[in-house]
């Protein structure tokens, strides 16, 4: 049975997309069969962050509703062979996002796939509820500023709410040099005011626009800056001991 992981932040921006598709092609580069899910249901662009350009046509509300097979609303991603998406609805149709629902389509692909990413909306409101109903465990994606941060401890609390353990932090766009400033958060700060422990450190990193801008995954860009932040990330969901770089552990 697949692990099935809800990428969530509270707020918006955050990095909840880019993260998703970095740790799901980097699981994938490592030779683990990965499904990402998009639940931004109206505001879909994991397909773009994993390489495909819009030209998804099927969803997983099509699946739900048993217009088409599983199968059949796959797409795979060019260059990294074992990650799929399924696509979310470009607009809201109730009956196709009920918690229920999508909580049996994700325990289909949990058969199927060893690691099952939702990537899921800004907010804690029916999107989070319907995407959390599908995992069984969370990361909470966050930046290093007290709105961000307060954020993910409400996003902790949803997380609760809905009887979900198992979460870690991602801390994003870190800049090493705001660090240095007087009163800046670092990442025991943040691990405290969130009350998860800590998976990995995303630093701020242009090749995640510039991957991007070019349509591919960023592990399939670089291997620096991010994309080994999103490496060490995948190794250690897998099980792996990757301790932080030594730069990283002098920083934060
Ligand atoms: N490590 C990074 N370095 C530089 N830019 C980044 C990094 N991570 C994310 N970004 C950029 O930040 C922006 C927001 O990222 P993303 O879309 O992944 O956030 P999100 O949390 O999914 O947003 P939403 O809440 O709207 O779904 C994007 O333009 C993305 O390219
Ligand atoms: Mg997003």
């Amino acid at each position: 049975m697949g692990k099935r992981i809800l990428v969530t932040s509270g707020k918006g921006g955050t990095g909840k997309t880019s993260v998703t598709a970095g740790i799901a092609s980097c699981l994938a580069a490592l030779g683990r069969r990965v499904v990402c899910v998009d639940a931004d249901v109206g505001l879909r662009n994991l397909d773009l962050a994993l390489g495909l350009t819009d030209t998804t046509a099927l969803d997983f509300g099509d699946v739900i509703a048993g217009h088409v097979s599983l199968d059949e609303a796959l797409s795979a991603p060019p260059g990294l062979p074992g990650l799929s998406l399924l696509a979310a609805p470009s607009e809201l149709r109730t009956e196709q996002t009920e918690p229920e629902a999508f909580a049996r389509l994700m325990a289909g692909l949990a058969e199927r796939f060893d690691y099952c990413f939702v990537d899921s909306p800004a907010g804690l409101g029916a999107g989070f509820r319907m995407a959390a109903a599908g995992c069984d465990r969370a990361l909470v994606v966050s930046l290093l500023e007290p709105a961000a941060l307060r954020d993910a401890a409400r996003a902790v609390e949803a997380l609760e709410r809905v009887g979900m353990t198992g979460a870690a932090l991602v801390i994003n766009r870190v800049r090493p040099q705001l660090l240095r400033v007087p009163g800046a958060a670092n990442a025991d700060d943040a691990m405290d005011t969130v009350g998860l422990p800590l998976l990995g450190v995303v630093p701020e990193d242009v090749a995640v626009i510039c991957a991007g801008n070019r349509n591919v995954p960023v592990i399939l860009y670089t291997r620096k800056g991010a994309a080994q932040a999103y490496l060490d990330m995948a190794r250690r969901l897998d099980g792996q001991r990757v301790p932080p770089p030594r730069s990283v552990k002098a920083r934060y």
